[in-house]
């Protein structure tokens, strides 16, 4: 199998090059014009010239179908996304406290949490604040950071007269002016017990009826193992709600990819059955993943002159990539004991739903 990124030969300065044209724009046009090979481009060279994604124009696309950001447009809602959106939302609205919502590496929980905070923006009624990267090194930076984003207008040097304005900021405008207010946290499993601990003294201020604040945490998986511990026990009775991100299937991994595809304007899908069964085997069903490798594909059918993305490419893809990442979900030695002798016996673990 010949490697993706290999050169197709070296120029005069021993420089790898590519049979590509290169997507002209401003910060290239320079070296373009004192090119005298307009085919021959190095792969140093190439890196920097392209980066206005060489293979829209290739695919018909208007925009890139698998970037890495976290945009809410390009979400595609598989059952566990729909449910934890709903739970979410229904903590919110019948302001219940705490949702958590949990999920691997690349799940979808920052997306998630941006098409949330999209969806309650247009309501008038309710005033939320994102933080995306909550690891504050002390609580009073945390307090500091929210009561600053929520614009209370009042402050105060000493710790806990901010927690007592922002108390009455919170009864003030639930009780007086009809608001439900959110605090959504990104990244939750970086916050330290302090800054949890706080939260928990957040959620405690509330009527007969109803939490004050409503607060959404979006986390890692090991948060979850933290939370087993006693010291957060307190915090833990008040969640309302709590969710997990599951891998994708290998029919929601398809359906998410073709997803993407329309949404950047794609037409027909250039993904071969058999290149979406090998990105799912690759990725364990993990959309981060998926998305780095059907990029990488994607261009490296550009690259090639292929107008399909077929197994093999998405083999060379994970094989020039080399990261564990792309690893196939590890054979498990499970060793059972039978009465006389130790039986070893290997099984792989799916994901297949
Ligand atoms: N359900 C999904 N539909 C479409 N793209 C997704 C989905 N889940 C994750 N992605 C994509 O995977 C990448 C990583 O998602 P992200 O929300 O940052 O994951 P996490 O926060 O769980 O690590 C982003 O490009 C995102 O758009
Ligand atoms: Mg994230």
């Amino acid at each position: 199998m010949r490697p993706l990124f290999v050169p197709a030969g070296r120029d005069a300065d021993n420089a790898y090059y590519f049979p590509v044209d290169i997507v002209r724009t401003p910060c290239n046009t320079g070296y373009i014009s004192s090119n005298p090979r307009p085919h021959r481009r190095s792969w140093s060279k190439l890196t920097f010239l392209t980066m206005k994604i060489p293979y829209l124009e290739r695919f018909g696309l208007v925009e890139e179908p698998y970037s890495t950001s976290p945009n809410p447009r390009y979400l595609y809602i598989s059952p566990t996304h729909s449910l934890a959106l709903e739970k979410t939302k229904w903590t919110i609205g019948a302001k219940k406290g705490l949702a958590l919502c949990f999920g691997a590496v690349g799940t979808g929980k920052t997306t998630l949490a941006r098409e949330l905070a999209q969806r309650i923006e247009d309501d008038p009624t309710i005033s939320y604040v994102f933080i995306t990267n909550p690891s504050y090194p002390t609580p009073n930076q945390l307090l500091r950071s929210i009561i600053q984003e929520f614009e209370v207008p009042e402050t105060s040097k000493n710790y806990l007269d901010l927690l007592n304005i922002f108390k009455n900021f919170l009864f003030d405008q639930s009780m007086n002016h009809g608001k439900t207010l959110v605090l959504i946290i990104d990244e939750a499993q970086t916050l330290k017990p302090p800054l949890l601990e706080l939260l928990r003294q957040m959620m405690n201020y509330e009527s007969n009826e109803q939490k004050f604040l409503q607060v959404v945490l979006f986390a890692q998986e090991e948060f979850r193992a933290r939370l087993q511990h006693p010291r957060f026990r307190n915090l833990v009775n008040r969640a309302a709600m709590a969710s997990t991100l599951d891998n994708l299937s290998p029919i929601e991994s398809a359906a998410m990819l073709r997803h993407r595809w329309l949404v950047a304007g794609g037409k027909e899908f250039p993904f071969t059955a058999g290149a979406l069964d090998k990105l799912y085997y690759h990725s364990r069903g993990i959309p981060r993943t998926q998305v780095i490798l059907a990029d990488n594909a994607l261009l490296g059918a550009y690259l090639m002159g292929k107008p399909e993305v077929d197994a093999e490419l998405i083999e060379q893809v994970v094989k020039d990539r080399g990261l564990p990442d792309t690893e196939p979900e590890p054979v498990r030695i499970v060793r059972r004991k039978t009465t006389d002798s130790k039986v070893t016996s290997a099984r792989r673990q799916t994901n297949g739903r």
